[in-house]
């Protein structure tokens, strides 16, 4: 029988498979999903019961959760597609299965976004008819960035073909800081029962997820040449453009997005602050995605990946130019 030819690329296959573990760190962050287990349909949802609000309040507190949700979504699509391609890649046992755990704990958090919607605001946003002018425009925040959401996802999906599984897999960590720190935020300063149950756990989840993601990274990053950790550096970048409609304000290099986006999106945002989900305040958002990055930098330095430029949030670093339209190969 002809010998396959050398450097050709490995089949992707999920067999034969293996039970080895190399990632301690990842092991543990995986084994400690079951102890941490929780169930959403446990919670108080009668909290949010549509006689408890007045209709903006309602409107306000879906938008902000079928907001999230978008960016739920992106991490159900992204860890779960890393998963498959883990296994056809046949890394370490703890690795794949995190991946996986990642992916369940994602529709998780969706699925709180669901129930908080179809409580206070039923068929939000999928199937919902708005009722005045405020309703009609925050639906078309919503449906807008959903639009968007599709050219992100064509981008991950694409970002596979040019990038190396390695640097698309030490990518995933960024977001991860992002998501501990707005609901580590949130759980204080929702005033709900409701809210503070799901924050607190979905926090848990977060934290189990950087610790794994970072994990990945120092897996990866050992084998990198310096322009792989720069691309490391871009993506950190990418995902600060990619989550700033959630944590900053819309960033216009990738987003497009209606030109009173942000306005509205103020205004809605604070109608659910005040009726008790403890939206952040700009200044919030800021200092607190500044702190969670600065805190991981001795850590993300000390792999030889420098932290980029962040001047929005305070963040010094290298400069990084994204160009406009560029595809985000990251995720939430
Ligand atoms: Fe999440
Ligand atoms: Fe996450």
């Amino acid at each position: 029988m002809p010998k396959p030819p050398k450097n050709k690329t490995p089949e992707l296959n999920i067999f034969p498979g293996n039970w080895t573990i190399k990632n301690e760190q990842m092991f543990k962050a995986f084994d400690l999903s079951f102890a941490q287990h929780w169930n959403p349909a446990s919670f108080p949802w009668d909290q949010l019961d549509a006689k408890n609000f007045d209709p903006k309040e309602r409107i306000a507190q879906a938008y902000w959760m079928s907001k999230l949700a978008l960016f739920e979504k992106s991490g159900i699509g992204a860890f779960g597609f890393g998963m498959v391609r883990a296994a056809e890649l046949n890394l370490e046992d703890p690795t794949k299965k995190m991946l996986a755990s990642i992916t369940y704990d994602e529709c998780r958090h969706d699925e709180v976004c669901r129930r908080a919607c179809n409580k206070l605001c039923p068929n939000w946003p999928y199937g919902y008819k708005p009722q005045s002018d405020f309703e009609q425009k925050a639906l078309r925040n919503i449906e807008a960035l959903y639009e968007e959401g599709r050219r992100y996802w064509e981008g991950f999906k694409g970002a596979w073909d040019y990038l190396t599984p390695e640097l698309l897999f030490a990518g995933f960590f960024f977001a991860e800081i992002g998501a501990e720190t707005i609901f580590n935020a949130m759980r204080q300063t929702s005033k709900l029962e409701i809210y503070r149950q799901s924050f607190q756990n979905i926090t848990r989840d977060e934290t189990r997820h950087l610790v794994a993601t970072m994990a990945l990274l120092r897996a990866m990053a050992q084998e990198f040449t310096e322009e792989q950790k720069l691309t490391v550096t871009r993506q950190m970048k990418q995902g600060f453009i990619f989550l700033s409609p959630l944590l900053y304000q819309h960033q216009a290099t990738f987003w497009h997005l209606p030109s009173d986006f942000d306005q509205v999106d103020q205004e809605v945002e604070e109608i659910a602050r005040n009726a008790g989900l403890g939206v952040l305040t700009m200044e919030e958002k800021v200092r607190y995605w500044r702190q969670a990055i600065e805190k991981k930098r001795g850590e993300i330095e000390s792999m030889g990946v420098k932290v980029p430029a962040i001047p929005e949030l305070g963040v010094e670093g290298v400069e990084v130019q994204v160009k406009k339209n560029e595809t985000i190969a990251t995720s939430f």
